[in-house]
């Protein structure tokens, strides 16, 4: 019978035997334990440590730091005496030795300079390593599948043969991936479907902080952050974190605002600029760098309906600086002000941070995990805090912060200096 016919009659094929069937109240519920980086924010970000048999992608824009993050990784493991192999499609095993004497170690590190997938299959199945990191996927490309290196075709077959190869032979394989968040620069988006994990390195090249995210966890939750900081010795862990991203921050500037930003488990303080200038086309602009630009639009409406601001000649740009996103609704707040504040010329007071969501009408509401929020403001020595909604419940030991209860734009004007 034909296979389309067979299928239609929902038919399997003569001869072919039936799938193995678990039962899972008879699995053994305790999986391969996971392999720590010792790098624990890291750890963190991945729910715990690296899964035995998993895949995960480190995306991210170029020089952000990916190589060097996966070679620490690689280092530590490597130190702590795990079968390790670190391939490299980039750079020459000379170039990736420089990169290690930046980071200081003497560790045994297995490398392989090598574009060819064959080959790369070949080494993992006799070496047997514990942890792999393939640098980059987009530099890996087979003979036998058609297409540009770096092109669709040659990563997604370079990547469903690292994942089988994983889930068959037990590695933990780190592919590093030129991706950005768009995955639009050199990768197709259809990687992250394909992977367990899927993190992502961000930050701006000149500066040194840098976030790393979870966009996908099959073994773990997504909300976890890690914050580094790009030293001369590799990335090393930022303790305080609010303090390293405000330590660039003008003072009583107009169109800045602090916001008090909720990621995973930790509170971000980050600084929120707006500037308002004279459009000078007919059709106003907004711009949004790490900031929605659908609800930045939203905004701007709300602002012009409520508070007749006469935002409709005015371009307005957000940006949320030191390269990071804040996509949260409580970040509604601190943008609104920040706008107000360079629309008017008058500053939000420097010592002042906010979190609230705007809705339609002009109302604020308030915003889960106020406490945590006002406590990482007072602990960096600010003063107020105006905060969305109807007076937020405190626990008992509130920190030693002016609290401000917003319900309604209008009552932003007032906060102004
Ligand atoms: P890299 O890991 O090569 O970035 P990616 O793999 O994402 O392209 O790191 C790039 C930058 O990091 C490079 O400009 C040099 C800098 N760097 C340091 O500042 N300190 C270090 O210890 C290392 C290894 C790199
Ligand atoms: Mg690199």
């Amino acid at each position: 019978m034909q296979a389309e016919a067979r299928f239609a009659l929902g038919k399997a094929k003569a001869g072919k035997k039936p799938g193995q069937i678990f039962d899972l109240s008879q699995l053994s519920p305790a999986p391969a334990p996971r392999l720590h980086t010792g790098l624990p924010e890291f750890d963190a970000v991945l729910g715990g440590g690296l899964v035995p048999a998993s895949v995960v992608l480190l995306g991210g824009d170029p020089g952000i730091g990916k190589s060097t993050l996966a070679l620490q990784a690689a280092v530590n493991l490597a130190g702590g005496g795990q079968r390790v192999l670190y391939v490299s499609g980039e750079e020459s095993a000379q170039q990736i030795k420089l990169r290690a004497d930046r980071l200081n170690t003497k560790t045994a590190l297995p490398v392989l300079a090598e574009t060819d997938l064959e080959t790369l299959l070949a080494t993992l199945a006799s070496l047997k390593p514990a942890f792999v990191v393939v640098d980059s996927i987009q530099t890996i490309s087979a003979e036998e599948v058609g297409g540009v290196v770096g092109g669709v075709s040659q990563v997604a077959f370079a990547a469903s043969a690292l994942i089988r190869a994983a889930k068959t032979q037990g590695p933990a394989v780190l592919i590093i991936g030129h991706v950005t968040k768009e995955g639009m620069l050199a990768g197709p988006k259809t990687l992250e479907h394909m992977v367990d994990t899927v993190l992502y390195l961000e930050g701006e090249r000149l500066g040194n902080l840098r976030l790393l995210r979870c966009a996908k966890n099959r073994f773990g939750g997504i909300g976890e952050i890690g914050v580094f900081e790009m030293a001369s010795s590799g990335l090393v862990e930022v303790k305080n974190i609010s303090a390293a991203f405000l330590q660039h921050r003008g003072q009583g500037l107009c169109g800045s605002c602090v916001a008090a930003v909720q990621e995973g488990n930790k509170v971000l303080l980050l600084e929120v600029q707006a500037l308002v200038s004279q459009s000078s086309f007919g059709y106003p602009k907004r711009t949004a760098s790490g900031f929605d630009l659908n609800r930045l639009q939203l905004i701007c409406a709300v602002l012009q309906k409520v508070l007749k601001l006469n935002l409709a000649s005015q371009d307005v740009y957000i940006n949320v600086a030191g390269g990071f996103s804040a996509d949260e609704r409580a970040v509604d707040l601190p943008v609104a002000l920040a706008i107000l504040s360079s629309f008017t010329e008058k500053a939000v007071p420097e010592d002042a941070v906010a979190f609230g969501e705007l809705g339609l009408l002009g109302e604020i509401r308030s915003v889960s995990q106020a406490d945590k929020r006002l406590k990482e403001a007072a602990k960096l020595g600010f003063k107020t805090a105006l905060a969305g909604g109807p007076p937020a419940s405190l626990a008992a030991g509130a920190p030693p912060i002016k609290v401000k209860n917003i319900s309604r734009l209008q009552e932003l004007i007032k906060e102004l200096r």
